[in-house]
């Protein structure tokens, strides 16, 4: 049985990539790289990969690599990512896809050209509960979707506070393109990604950047951002998205969607990282909750299911498609919130 042979670049979140390969059978991370060599000797180490590179194109040029994951701070998920497939790799980006919708073009484009695949980590698709859920809604239970709200607030959390997450050159922007950006994902996902026309949206930095200052620190992006999305067919989406806000819980993650037939929620649980899925109907004339109790059905991660399309020349889900609409939208937020105005989605 002949192993892909997988390459992992940035070794913050990489981490998680390598272990997700790790469960496929048929894959292998044979290198990594790292600007950082205490990150490449402790992480090596810890899976045992021989391969251990500060240039990435070093990793590229020399390892024969089928599969890379770009796990770097966003600026540079364009540029290794069409370097990736220049050396003859399929690509599983992190989110955001990239800066903005013009790189998130490129690359799309870049894959199509090279016939390469181009996956996007929108990992909270892979939890038991999105899964499930999803399974529901193929089948129709909510009927036609006509509303959604999906939100990712923090009271405080900005990602280590000083770094490459909030500053708009290296991040592009701040938990909007950070947290919303896989709220958004989910809800799309699960309305069968509709097609946008017009977004309005807000962008507020009254507390992290303050905070910020304060300690003589770099912040130049949101600490809370709102938006309002209206879809071709009608259907309208609330997003909203914060590092920093005055409000109860400490995280709070939520997705509601309203359909014709029955509505759903899948929300985190206690402000951790544990969820739940509940589906919302009447039927003969009483209302009726339908709570998804464990065991549920396993989900896999995103490496997993990329090595798995690979191996059964199956299409993956999470695609590059989809991450361009996705940044387009994230673009129309933060060009509505600049001007004031609504934005037509061309
Ligand atoms: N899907 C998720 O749930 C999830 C969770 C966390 C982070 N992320 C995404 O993963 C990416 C990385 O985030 P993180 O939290 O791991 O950041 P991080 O700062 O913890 O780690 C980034 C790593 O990349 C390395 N690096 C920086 N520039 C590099 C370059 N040009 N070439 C090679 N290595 C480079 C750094 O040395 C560092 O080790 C971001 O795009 C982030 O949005 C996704």
């Amino acid at each position: 049985m002949k192993k892909l042979r997988v390459g992992v670049i940035g070794l913050g979140m990489g981490r998680g990539h390598i272990k997700g390969y790790q469960m496929h059978p048929q894959a292998e991370v044979v290198a990594i790289a790292d600007l950082s060599t205490d990150a490449l000797k402790k992480v090596g180490d810890e899976f045992s990969i021989p391969g251990r590179y500060t240039d990435p194109q070093k990793m590229l040029d020399k390892e024969g690599l089928d599969v890379v994951s770009v796990v770097t701070p966003n600026k540079f998920h364009k540029p290794l990512t069409l370097a990736a497939f220049k050396a003859g790799c399929h690509v599983l980006c992190e989110k955001p896809m990239a800066m903005n919708a013009k790189e998130a073009r490129e690359m799309l484009a870049a894959s199509r050209r090279m016939r390469k695949r181009l996956m996007i980590n929108f990992s909270y698709r892979f939890t038991e509960q999105a899964w499930a859920l999803k399974k529901e809604v193929d089948q129709g239970i909510l009927g036609d979707v006509y509303f959604g709200r999906t939100v990712w607030h923090r009271r405080r959390g900005v990602p280590k506070m000083g770094g490459w997450f909030g500053q708009k050159a290296l991040a592009g922007g701040g938990p909007l393109i950070d947290l919303g950006v896989h709220r958004l994902d989910l809800a799309l996902w699960l309305m069968g990604y509709p097609k946008p026309e017009w977004v309005m949206g807000g962008v507020y930095d009254p507390i992290a950047s303050s905070i910020a200052k304060a300690s003589g620190l770099k912040y130049d992006v949101e600490d809370l951002a709102s938006a309002f999305i209206r879809f071709k067919n009608g259907a309208t989406l609330v997003v909203e998205a914060s590092w920093a806000s005055n409000t109860k819980e400490n995280e709070t993650m939520e997705t509601t969607l309203c359909g014709t037939r029955a509505g759903l929620t899948h929300r985190n649980i206690g402000g951790k990282y544990e969820y739940e899925a509940e589906i919302y109907m009447e039927r003969n004339g009483a209302q009726y909750d339908m709570k998804l109790h464990p065991p549920v059905p396993a989900a896999k991660p995103s490496m997993y299911n990329l090595i798995d399309a690979i191996v059964n020349k199956t299409p993956h889900i999470a695609t590059g498609e989809e991450g361009v609409l996705v940044m387009e939208l994230l673009d129309a937020i933060y060009l509505s919130a600049a001007s004031g105005k609504p934005v037509k989605i061309k």
